[in-house]
This record gives C-alpha cells, sequence and structure tokens, in this order.
C-alpha cells in the first residue's frame, strides 16, 4: 500500500511537471508552450489525474462532485450566472442566447462605446435587431466595463479576439490579458470557459498557468473548459443557437460542468475527450475552409486560362450527391477567421518540428487573387484604350463577406490599396459599412464615405470592381449605367449584359 502510494505520488509528479509551466511568472506568453506532448500523453494524464484523484480523501472528491451537481442544478433553475467577456461578433450573440433562455447574463468589454450602446439598447452589429437588446436589457443583460464585477459570475466565457502579429504569429495578447483579469478575481466553483479560435495546447499552456496563479487549483477549486465559437456571420438559418457546440474540459468534471452549459441554449453538445481536441477541431473546420478556398481559387486561374467558367463547372460537380462539397473562388480570403487561423496551428506545428506545407501554399494561392483580380481590371481598361492610372473605379462591397457589416481583413482593402498605387481615383460603396473604418494594414489610408450610387455617379465611372455581393444590391439597375464591371463573384449571372460589359475575376 505505502509503496502504492510512493508510486502514485511520483506519477503525479510527473504529470505536473510535464503539463504545468514551471514559471508562474513568465506564464501566459505565447513563446514559452511547454506542453510538447502528444496527445496520447496527454490522455495518459488524465489517467493520472484519476488515480491521484483517488490517493486524495474521499470526503474532498465528494465535495467536488457535490459542488458540480449543485452548480448543473442552478444551470437547470436559471440561478447560474453567466458572464461573457468581449461583446463583439461572436460574444454578444452568444450572450444573447443565453439571456433568451432566461439566464442572467452579465458582458464584460473594455470597449467603453460598445457597454454604453448596449446600456442604452442600442446594437453595433447589423444582424442583431436592436429590440432584442431592449426586450433583455435590465432584467437578463447588462453590460460593464467592471471587471471586479467576475467574482459573481459563476461561468466566464472568454470572447475576445484572437488576431496574428505583424510577423504573422498568434497575437494572444487580449486572450492572456482576460485571464488575468479573471485571475484576479477567480473564487472557488467558478467554470471559466475560452471560445476565442486558437491553436492546440492554449487553454492548459496559456490559461491554466495564469489561473492557478490565483492560488486556486483546477478540477479542485474551480474548473476549466474550450469550446469553440462556430458562428458563421450572415447565415440566416445557421445561427448559434443552431448550431451543435464541441466541448472540451480540462478534466472530466471541467467537461461536465460546461456541456452542461451549452446544453441550455443549443441542440446537441458534441463531449471531446480534451481542451486540446476541441481545439484542433476549430482549427480543423477553419483549415479545411482555407484550403478547399485555395483549390477553387486555382481552379479559377487555369478555367479563366482556358476559357472555362469555374461557376458553371462548380454547379455541375455539386450536382454529386456525395464527395463533394462545393466551395467557391473570390478576390481573396477576408474575415477575421479562415485567413488567420491556419496560420496559428503553422506556428504551432513548427514547435512540433514541423511545416505544414499544405496551409503555407493556400496561403499563398489565396493572397496571390488581389493581383489576378488588378490584372483583369486592367486587362479590360486596355482593351479600351484606358490606362489605371487616372482611371475612375469603384469597389463594390468592402465587407468580407455577403450581407455582414464586417470589415476585417477584407480584400476590398488589398485591391483598394494596389489601385491607389496604380494612380486610380478610387471610390468604394456598401450599403452596410457607410464609412471605411482605419485598418491596421493600411494606416496611409485617407478616410472615406459610401459613395451613393446614384446614375450619374454610376455612368460617371470608368469601371466597378465587384468584391462583394450583398443582397441589398440591385444588379439590374446598377447594368443599365455601369460601363464595365469586373465580377469576382458571380453576381451579374443570368442578366442582360452588353458586350464586353461584364467580366469574370
Ligand atoms: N467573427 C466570427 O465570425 C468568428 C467565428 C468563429 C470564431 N471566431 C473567434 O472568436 C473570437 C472573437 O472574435 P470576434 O469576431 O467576436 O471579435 P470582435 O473583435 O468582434 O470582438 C471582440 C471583442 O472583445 C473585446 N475585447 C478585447 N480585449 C478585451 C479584454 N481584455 N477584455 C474584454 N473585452 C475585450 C473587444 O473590444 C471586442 O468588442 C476570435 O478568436 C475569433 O477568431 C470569430
Amino acid at each position: 500500500m505505502k509503496n502504492d502510494t510512493k508510486e502514485l505520488e511520483s506519477l503525479v509528479e510527473i504529470k505536473n511537471s510535464s503539463l504545468r509551466t514551471k514559471d508562474k511568472k513568465d506564464a501566459g506568453t505565447i513563446h514559452e508552450v511547454k506542453t510538447h506532448l502528444p496527445l496520447g500523453q496527454l490522455g495518459s494524464s488524465h489517467a493520472l489525474k484519476k488515480l491521484a484523484q483517488t490517493a486524495d480523501s474521499q470526503d474532498q472528491n465528494d465535495r467536488i462532485v457535490q459542488e458540480v451537481k449543485k452548480a448543473i442544478e442552478r444551470i437547470g433553475q436559471r440561478t447560474f450566472q453567466i458572464g461573457v467577456i468581449g461583446l463583439g461578433y461572436v460574444g454578444l450573440p452568444l450572450a444573447i442566447a443565453f439571456a433568451r433562455k432566461d439566464f442572467r447574463v452579465k458582458g464584460f468589454d473594455i470597449d467603453a462605446e460598445k457597454i454604453e450602446l448596449l446600456n442604452q439598447g442600442k446594437s453595433y452589429i447589423r444582424q442583431i435587431k436592436e429590440e432584442i437588446i431592449q426586450e433583455l436589457k435590465v432584467k437578463q443583460f447588462t453590460c460593464t466595463s467592471d471587471f471586479n464585477q467576475l467574482c459573481d459570475m459563476d461561468a466566464i466565457l472568454i470572447c475576445v479576439p484572437t488576431p496574428l502579429t505583424e510577423a504573422r504569429e498568434p497575437d494572444l495578447s487580449f486572450v492572456i490579458e482576460s485571464t488575468k483579469q479573471i485571475s484576479k478575481q477567480l473564487r472557488k466553483n467558478q467554470i471559466i470557459i475560452l471560445e476565442s479560435t486558437t491553436y492546440p495546447t492554449t487553454t492548459r499552456s496559456v490559461l491554466l498557468p495564469i489561473l492557478e496563479a490565483s492560488g486556486l487549483e483546477v478540477g479542485k477549486d474551480f474548473f476549466l473548459a474550450f469550446s469553440p465559437e462556430r458562428e458563421d456571420p450572415g447565415n440566416p438559418t445557421h445561427s448559434v443557437v443552431h448550431i451543435p457546440k464541441v466541448v472540451g474540459g480540462i478534466d472530466e468534471l471541467s467537461g461536465d460542468l460546461a456541456e452542461a452549459i451549452y446544453r441550455s441554449i443549443v441542440p446537441a453538445v458534441v463531449r471531446v475527450s480534451s481542451t486540446e481536441v476541441a481545439e484542433a477541431t476549430k482549427i480543423l473546420e477553419n483549415t479545411y475552409r482555407a484550403i478547399n478556398i485555395a483549390l477553387v481559387n486555382e481552379m479559377k486561374l487555369l478555367y479563366d486560362r482556358m476559357g472555362i467558367d469555374i461557376w458553371e463547372v462548380i454547379e455541375a460537380a455539386k450536382t454529386k450527391p456525395f464527395g463533394f462539397q462545393a466551395f467557391y473562388p473570390g478576390p481573396g480570403l477576408g474575415g477575421h477567421c479562415i485567413p488567420l487561423d491556419p496560420f496559428y496551428l503553422s506556428w504551432v506545428a513548427k514547435k512540433y518540428g514541423m511545416n505544414t506545407r499544405f496551409i503555407e501554399l493556400a496561403g499563398e494561392i489565396n493572397t496571390a487573387m488581389p493581383a489576378f483580380v488588378i490584372q483583369k481590371l486592367g486587362d479590360a481598361l486596355n482593351d479600351r484604350a484606358l490606362p489605371i492610372r487616372g482611371a475612375k473605379i469603384t469597389i463594390l462591397g468592402m465587407a468580407y463577406k455577403k450581407d455582414v457589416d464586417d470589415p476585417r481583413e477584407s480584400p476590398g482593402f488589398e485591391l483598394l490599396d494596389r489601385l491607389l498605387q496604380k494612380g486610380a481615383i478610387v471610390s468604394y460603396n456598401d450599403p452596410h459599412i457607410p464609412v471605411l473604418p482605419k485598418m491596421r494594414h493600411y494606416p496611409h489610408h485617407q478616410p472615406m464615405k459610401s459613395q451613393e450610387l446614384t446614375p450619374e455617379f454610376l455612368q460617371s465611372q470608368d469601371a466597378f470592381l465587384l468584391t462583394t455581393d450583398h443582397s441589398a444590391y440591385d444588379w439590374e439597375y446598377i447594368l443599365r449605367y455601369a460601363k464595365l464591371i469586373i465580377d469576382t463573384r458571380n453576381a451579374t449571372k443570368n442578366r442582360q449584359v452588353s458586350r464586353g460589359q461584364v467580366v469574370a475575376a
């Protein structure tokens, strides 16, 4: 028996030294991923944890299980308080989803303007109607920038940005900052769930050491899980409450509690064995998209040379009832996820001595698309004996995708930049973006306002670059007056056009 305990202690020691960051002072810096463990080993660490727990006093284990049971009961009774950190495109719909299921929800954000707007019952996201915020405000949903109130929450969901640095490496500074705020307020029996997209191992290697620096211990005093957001902005059929949620806990009880929380707002929870599997699932989904978009973009370049219409090809291919999923070409990748997330994976892959060649190649192809579009525009103007320099060109749609007001990473900015560099006189129109925000990769751009598409204006332009096919556009009206449209979205398909008026790009 004595020997068993000794063996157990040494196993637990191995687990602690492998899985936990030793130097808590530096905890949370992304340069310090110390958990270079194959997943098999991580799995066995769960087994070790279980073994360790049996050696703990039975009373303590019972107490923890009882606390989780009580928490699950309180979820059912809706006396369980949900806190959401980061009220952007992901956090705000999520907070609303919980509030609509009768939870009391508190939103936290460092952006004082957003907090003020929400507290006035106003929305800053096009898809979220003000009536919903007004209906939930006061009773179910309140917002604040006062992070001291985090200690009143039973669950804290982190939905802050995970961009790339200038060197195209993961920038976890927002996640780290939020986790530090939580750590200051952390109290017994709280559960922290990371929703932001990130590379596998982040929850364990970055969040856990910061949270345990509070003196509390995971699985005993508090709980920790990862559940990726799968929001598809602008998609009317797939909103947060219709999409199954993948959930992975840092231990069994964390997973159980997180699962119970999400079960109350979504139709299905897909429980996975660890936070690493949940993190890896999200990155796989986004990388799959990025690579397939690169594939159709490359096909577009080839078929364009061969005089074959890629759009017609995709329509035909997608009639196959198995083995093919349609992806569509475009002027380049946009949004906060698809262009960035695969680089989180390739960054961590390098730590494991691997180059993710597929991801790099897809990135290369996708980032080359704006150059192709400009080439097509230049050729079309050339056919009209016009140089790009001095030509009046208007970009239609600056949002990164149809029917959203989100301009992040939109290829429209790269196209705008290239045209300005070539000396074009550039305007833009986007029914959902009245003024162009300052973009961090294009600090030199002057402020611009969306140009109204009057018949006079449409006639005055040498060309329109159709980058985003918002439903609000009346293509027949635009085609009545526009001399030339470079169509990157096949939006003018089946419309009456005059010869040479539309060029596919
Ligand atoms: N937008 C999407 O379609 C989408 C889809 C799936 C996953 N994601 C992921 O979800 C995460 C959030 O994305 P988003 O689109 O909602 O970003 P966002 O920029 O719209 O919102 C993030 C919010 O977090 C706030 N914030 C930043 N630092 C903070 C801090 N320390 N404390 C409190 N608030 C802070 C910002 O002010 C902002 O309001 C990212 O990891 C993203 O990759 C986004």
